[in-house]
């Protein structure tokens, strides 16, 4: 049987390399203690030196082995080393790994001791090596250092499973079949029983078992679970995952395999994604991998924190895990929650010579390899993110898919036009939508092919509208708006299964792109994962029962915007229509705009003007719906204050009529309708769903900063996974209701009491008037105390450690 162990705590590290440390033990004192994921170099949040990361290290472990492990294979699995590792054990060199994102396996068997204490030494190469991708020439993304997944040790029969393959091939049949195809290893020829066994949601199971004669050395065997009744198929909302396990009974030796599996058809046809045989539209953001300060180098639950953000929070139903084979915690729970996922090979424009070729396929080998029985992906990309057509490279990597797995299509993200479509869906990048009328090209412009094909846009918006948590509301406002364009597009095109923007998260970056402070403010939330107002673009179009949204794209505050208004506004929501209220008084009930984002399932409602439903002028009803339709024209430039001689001669002749005053009519409709001056306004927005009020919201201009704010993502960590854990804790300037102050110019540190430590620096600006720091727990049970101290307030908050 496969003994796995964690082996992610008490590293040695030291930040260079040289040849005495393949030969010899390592000296402790040289080195500093790390625990896995680690980065080689903390970096701060922005204007950092990528070449602080790019150098050679090597990290060091001792390690006993059990008596027990004499005969058998052991092995030691990591998850992804940046760039190249070079493996040693006990002075013997091991092997190398070239490539960053996918994992590989260093077999000890030989030189290890069992009995005995042995030592491990790994030099890690970080540097941006131009043989391997995505290097070669300059790359929109940094790739960090370090032995930044987990590792595990692992003792292994030498008759043993080496890999499990599941599909099903009938999932849309009443009755469906498991298949499983087992690859075995025998030390020696011998009989075996193969057994396949799928749990039930009803706590039965079924099981199949085959007596096989193993020659020596590998073969493959197929198994299969036939005329299964009663199957849930994997769907995004009821992604149901059968527990299968396949085990391998040979004369002494036994082994096991407990794999996840979900009965799912996905196919991209022409005339859409069919999932199921049901038409799904796609629509997701690209994801970074990277965080702040550490790089790429973060435990499980936070790589499973961003998935569910995508998933529960914004509400979309595909990731395009942009652009390299992404971490197996993330990819968990995208399999978990229903999330469809885009994998593919590193790269960023830029195609190598033969052998970086080669390392490419190598990689998508491996990629594949590991996430085959993943129901979440439904398509792997197999071409260097925007590069040039390569018929023969392009050939090979579709042509090593489609081997390796001939159940799932490839795709292959372009951004030129008429490229040569390899492969069987046309991935593209259009970036057309600038805040005019065209968001996406017909199809055929962008294949420049005569029949329509399956096609799906894979990047949009971006560097086209960057925007920083910090800007000022008409950016923000446009961001959203631009994205919710984008979304109704993707929505509504019948010729493209979906599409995915540019992207979720803001990352760091080379100099070459981003605001010149090296970080590409493309996100829809920003690096710290806080949204921005588009994320609102997103999460409103979830059914209301999925969460509700209620977001007002605005601060709220008149001397915010140029001419001074406040109106119009836009409030994000799945809500039925808002219902306004000004400093106590009913405005009116606002509707989503149908007209404008025909596709979208929740339009975006206008609050277009701030007039009171009560008029205090005892105008006639005629006059009062002319007064109201002359303001709702004025309002929407946002031109109240600049009235012109018609619109004065409208209300002098309105003020002559009920014998008011012109120059007190014309002011109070401009501080009614939300102009400028006089006294602070209050507003509260009402979402109504269904005849009931299920969301209100205060606003007030007049409201000063009352606090600070400390949110976990988690109350509780835990000691009992394979390495540390870790969670982000938000936090945020607040006035007393609780709303963010934006423009909050806190500085905040943050001191940490009991068994935990901050992955990053104790002190941070906040920036859109919030920031996040991540803590991580360091071996001990406890209570962890986290207080934060601004300028002028302080708050705390509780984690347990378990
Ligand atoms: C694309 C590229 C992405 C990112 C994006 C920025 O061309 O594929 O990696 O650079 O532009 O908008």
């Amino acid at each position: 049987m496969q003994k796995k162990i964690p082996f992610n705590s008490d590293w040695l590290f030291k930040p260079c390399f040289d040849e005495r440390d393949r030969q010899a033990a390592p000296r402790e004192e040289e080195f500093e203690r790390v625990d896995l994921p680690h980065t080689n170099k903390m970096l701060p949040y922005n204007y950092m030196d990528e070449r602080d990361y790019q150098f050679v290290s090597c990290y060091a472990k001792w390690f006993e082995l059990p008596h027990s492990a004499a005969g058998q294979d052991v092995f030691l699995d990591f998850e992804g080393v940046m760039l190249v590792a070079r493996v040693y054990c006990n002075g013997c060199f091991v092997c190398e790994h070239l490539g960053g994102y996918t994992p590989f396996s260093a077999r000890l068997t030989g030189v290890v001791k069992p009995g005995q204490q042995n030592w491990v030494v790994v030099e890690v190469d970080s540097t941006e090596r131009p043989d391997i991708p995505p290097f070669g020439k300059t790359v929109d993304y940094l790739t960090y250092g370090g032995i930044y997944r987990e590792v595990q040790l692992r003792f292994a029969d030498t008759t043993r499973l080496e890999q499990v393959r599941l599909f099903s091939p009938d999932c849309m049949a009443e009755r469906k079949t498991l298949r499983a195809e087992c690859k075995v290893l025998a030390r020696q020829a011998c009989e075996a029983t193969l057994l396949l066994r799928l749990h039930h949601k009803n706590g039965s199971a079924s099981e199949t078992r085959q007596i096989v004669l193993l020659p020596q050395g590998a073969s493959t065997w197929p198994l299969a679970l036939e005329k299964l009744a009663d199957i849930e198929l994997w769907q995004p909302d009821n992604p149901t995952l059968y527990q299968v396990e396949v085990e391998l009974q040979a004369a002494e030796q036994t082994d096991l395999e407990v794999l996840r599996f979900g009965f799912r058809e996905c196919r991209f046809t022409a005339e859409g994604f069919l999932l199921n045989g049901r038409l799904v539209r796609l629509l997701g953001l690209n994801r970074h991998q990277s965080f702040p300060y550490v790089g790429y180098a973060m435990p499980k639950r936070v790589q499973r924190r961003d998935a569910e953000l995508l998933k529960n929070e914004a509400g979309i139903n595909l990731v395009r895990c942009s652009h390299y084979p992404q971490s197996r915690h993330f990819l968990d729970r995208c399999d978990e929650l229903g999330l469809m996922v885009i994998e593919e090979i590193t790269g960023w424009q830029h195609i190598g010579d033969e052998s970086w070729k080669q390392n490419s396929l190598c990689e998508l080998e491996e990629l594949i390899q590991r996430d085959i029985n993943r129901p979440s992906v439904i398509l792997w990309g197999v071409r260097i993110n925007e590069s040039q057509d390569d018929h023969d490279f392009y050939t090979r990597t579709n042509r090593l898919a489609h081997a390796l797995d001939p159940t799932r299509q490839t795709g292959g993200t372009r951004y030129i036009r008429h490229s040569e479509l390899l492969e069987d869906v046309y991935t593209y990048n259009d970036f057309s939508y600038d805040g005019g009328e065209l968001v996406f090209r017909p199809q055929r412009e962008s294949t420049g092919l005569e029949n329509q094909v399956p096609t799906l846009v894979t990047e949009s918006m971006g560097h086209m509208f960057p925007v920083k948590q910090c800007d000022n509301e008409s950016r923000l406002a446009e961001h959203a708006l631009r994205h919710l364009r984008v979304i109704d597009e993707t929505l509504g095109r019948a010729d493209l299964a979906g599409g995915v923007s540019w992207c979720a998260f803001d990352y760091n970056s080379h100099g070459s792109f981003g605001s010149g402070d090296k970080v590409c403010y493309h996100g829809v939330y920003d690096m710290f994962r806080n949204p921005k107002y588009a994320a609102a673009a997103y999460a409103s179009q979830k059914p209301p029962k999925e969460g509700l949204v209620l977001t007002p794209i605005t601060r709220g505050a008149r001397g915010e915007r140029d001419g001074c208004g406040m109106v119009p506004f836009t409030v994000l929501t799945n809500c039925d229509f808002v219902r306004v209220y000004k400093n106590g008084a009913l405005v009116g009930d606002f509707y989503p705009d149908g007209t404008g984002y025909p596709h979208l399932p929740h339009p975006p409602v206008t609050v277009s003007h701030l007039l009171e439903a009560a008029l205090p002028f005892g105008f006639s009803d005629e006059d009062t719906q002319a007064y109201r339709a002359f303001v709702a024209k004025q309002c929407p430039d946002g031109n109240l204050l600049y009235m012109g001689e018609t619109e004065c001669a409208y209300l002098k002749g309105l003020a002559e009529r009920y014998s008011l005053q012109f120059i007190g009519l014309f002011g109070a409709t401009i501080r009614m309708a939300g102009g400028w001056g006089e006294a602070e306004i209050e507003l509260v927005l009402e979402g109504w769903l269904d005849g009931q009020l299920v969301r209100r919201l205060v606003m007030s201009e007049g409201e000063s900063s009352a606090g600070l704010r400390l949110l976990p993502d988690d109350t509780a960590l835990t000691l009992s996974g394979d390495t540390y854990d870790a969670t982000r804790v938000v936090v945020q300037a607040v006035d007393e209701r609780g709303n963010p102050r934006p423009y909050s110019q806190d500085c905040v540190e943050i001191t940490v009491e009991g068994p935990a430590q901050l992955m990053g620096p104790a002190r941070l600006p906040l920036w859109g008037g919030c920031g996040a720091v991540w803590v991580r727990t360091i071996g001990q049970a406890g209570t962890v105390q986290l207080r934060a101290e601004g300028l002028y307030h302080q708050t705390e908050c509780i984690i347990e450690v378990e």
